[in-house]
């Protein structure tokens, strides 16, 4: 994709990584594929903030070549270490030896462990300003949303906000605008990167949220690294943003579970079952079938986790145990949960996921539910209640 005007003097030249499928060391599906943004300012003196992924750096060099001679950038300003979108800047570094390396005191700790280059830096804090004649580069930093090097890059000329993995979806389209895609498509893949990735860090998003409105900083465009830019409607994800932080679920329930020889999967669905009755919405997923970023995404609006497996030898199967690990780390809030499971001569995975989801702060509201090899009628009807029972409590809690 060639470079894009976005507003007067800025472009984007990043790229589109249309066949990325999995993210962050496979924790994530990138299903819809991805964008490594970056942005190139022109004025008298000539910024470009982040790079993109290493492998794709011939591609950000000819865009940026489109707009002006890369040996012309004077700041390459680095948001956020992480190497999709460092992965470029020793190739930029290499056409303009002379250019500022501009980030946090962390990011250039961590610049410096990952590429030992020998550049000229510049560390900035929040509220460090670079003119750049009639623009100007202002920083705030923003630690752990979501590294501890991450820093926003604010225009405050053009009212052009530039927060690196903040508020970005893993979303390759030709298209760069919100007011241009799907938007369905958006806010699903808008809030897939917030549960999988920002969700550990919600009170610091709220924090920052609430830092940026007290400073008054009008935000006309957000132009993240990840996906489409928010042109028409900023305010969109900023909302979703603090209703995510906030850990707002609706009454819907995630059965997650995973089965050997499809007796849990059969007390999954008669659960299921019982839940639907009520009317309440529910989603079923075997972890070790399904796509995990997805039911990450699905436990977000969530408030009930009803989770199950098959016990081998005398725990849970080991893709559900990765599935909880991982969700353990997202850390949820106020969810309510319950466990079940089918054994064969002795029992565990239930016990053992009614303890994880202890640990991880989430609530039993039931006793969990076993059954022996595959449930009988009887069984089958106390599942149907159960899922009833799980339902009323989820509405009345
Ligand atoms: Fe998109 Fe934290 O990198």
């Amino acid at each position: 994709m060639s470079a894009i005007k976005i507003q007067e003097g800025v472009y984007w030249v990043g790229v589109v990584d249309w066949n990325v499928r999995s993210f962050h060391g496979h924790t994530f599906n990138t299903k819809r594929g991805s964008t490594y943004n970056a942005y190139l300012i022109v004025d008298e003196k000539i910024a470009l903030v982040d790079s993109v992924y290493g492998p794709f750096s011939k591609e950000l060099i000819a865009n940026i070549s489109e707009i002006v001679p890369p040996e012309k950038i004077d700041y390459m300003v680095v948001n956020h270490v992480e190497t999709d979108h460092s992965g470029s800047v020793p190739e930029i570094m290499k056409l303009c030896p002379k250019a500022k390396v501009i980030g946090t005191e962390k990011c250039k700790l961590g610049m410096t462990r990952n590429y030992y280059g020998s550049w000229d830096w510049q560390t900035v804090k929040s509220g460090d300003k670079i003119s750049l004649g009639k623009k100007t580069l202002t920083f705030l930093e923003a630690p752990m949303l979501h590294w501890p090097d991450s820093m926003f890059t604010y225009l405050p000329e053009l009212e052009l906000l530039m927060p690196n993995d903040a508020f970005g979806q893993h979303l390759a389209t030709s298209k760069r605008f919100d007011d241009e895609v799907n938007q369905f498509e958006l806010m699903d893949e808008s809030a897939a990167y917030y549960a999988n990735i920002l969700l550990p860090f919600s009170p610091l998003v709220i924090r920052k949220i609430e830092e940026v409105v007290k400073l008054g900083i009008p935000i006309k465009m957000i132009a993240p690294s990840h996906g489409i830019i928010w042109r028409k409607d900023p305010g969109k994800i900023i909302e979703a943003y603090l209703s995510w932080a906030r850990n707002e679920t609706k009454t819907k329930v995630v059965i997650a579970y995973e089965t050997m020889w499809k007796s849990t999967e059969i007390m999954a669905k008669r659960i299921a079952d019982g839940i639907a009755s009520t009317g309440v919405e529910l989603v079923i997923a075997d972890v070790a079938e399904t796509d995990n970023t997805n039911i990450i995404k699905e436990m977000l609006d969530a408030k009930g986790y009803l989770i199950g497996s098959s016990t081998h030898g005398n725990d849970m199967l080991p893709q559900l145990a990765g599935f909880l690990a991982f969700l353990k780390d997202m850390k949820p809030k106020g969810r309510l949960g319950a466990a079940f499971g089918s054994y064969g001569w002795a029992g565990g995975a239930a016990k053992n996921i009614e303890n994880k989801l202890k640990e991880m702060g989430v609530e039993p509201v039931l006793p969990l539910i076993q059954c022996q090899f595959v449930p009988d009628k009887q069984e089958m009807q106390k599942l149907f209640e159960y899922g009833v029972e799980f339902a009323k409590r989820l509405s009345t809690k």
